[in-house]
């Protein structure tokens, strides 16, 4: 069985995610989203277990997409699924540095382990995360930009935001 593991912050997922996550359960028999930390990312909007929340409900029309969450370096997590590869997006040219980057690491801790890329859909090459937060911040429309199933989530996050913080 071909699995893929589909790693990120999804903080919170964005449709050009969720683009990623169904092309690549049309290619593997499975997917496992898989949300880890990233330490360079300090302030998340979301916890991880709100995070796997909302990606849960983002694909629960893809009967062969599972959502995990760890806590674990990618490359040790993906020890633990045989032949698994991880399948990450690039938006541009700017992706490309930082990712080939992760997938030396990757592969310097775990030498089996294979990353494919697999090109952003034209209409979310501008779109990431940390948009979302920022629209969702000043209220903007949030349509298009993230599932219907969790733009709720991110607007009423935004809310409790604002009223800490003035
Ligand atoms: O959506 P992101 O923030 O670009 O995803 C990055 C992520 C979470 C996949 C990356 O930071 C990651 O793999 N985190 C787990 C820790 C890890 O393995 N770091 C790389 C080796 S130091």
């Amino acid at each position: 069985m071909s699995v893929a593991i589909c790693p990120g912050s999804f903080d919170p997922i964005t449709l050009g995610h969720l683009n990623i996550i169904r092309r690549a359960s049309k290619i593997f028999d499975h997917v496992i989203v898989c949300i880890l930390y990233n330490s360079s990312k300090t302030s998340p909007m979301f916890t991880l277990e709100e995070r796997a929340d909302m990606v849960r409900r983002s694909v629960s029309r893809y009967p062969n997409v599972e959502v995990a969450v760890s806590d674990e370096l990618l490359a040790e997590y993906a020890k633990k699924i045989e032949g698994a590869v991880i399948v990450k997006g690039l938006r541009a040219a700017s992706d490309f540095e930082y990712e080939f980057q992760m997938n030396l690491i990757n592969k310097h801790i775990n030498p089996a382990l294979e990353t494919m890329f697999l090109t952003a859909d034209g209409k979310y090459t501008f779109l990431s995360s940390s948009m979302v937060r920022e629209m969702a911040m000043y209220e903007a429309n949030l349509d298009g930009l993230v599932p219907n199933e969790i733009k709720q989530d991110i607007i009423q996050k935004a809310q409790v935001w604002r009223k800490k913080n003035g």
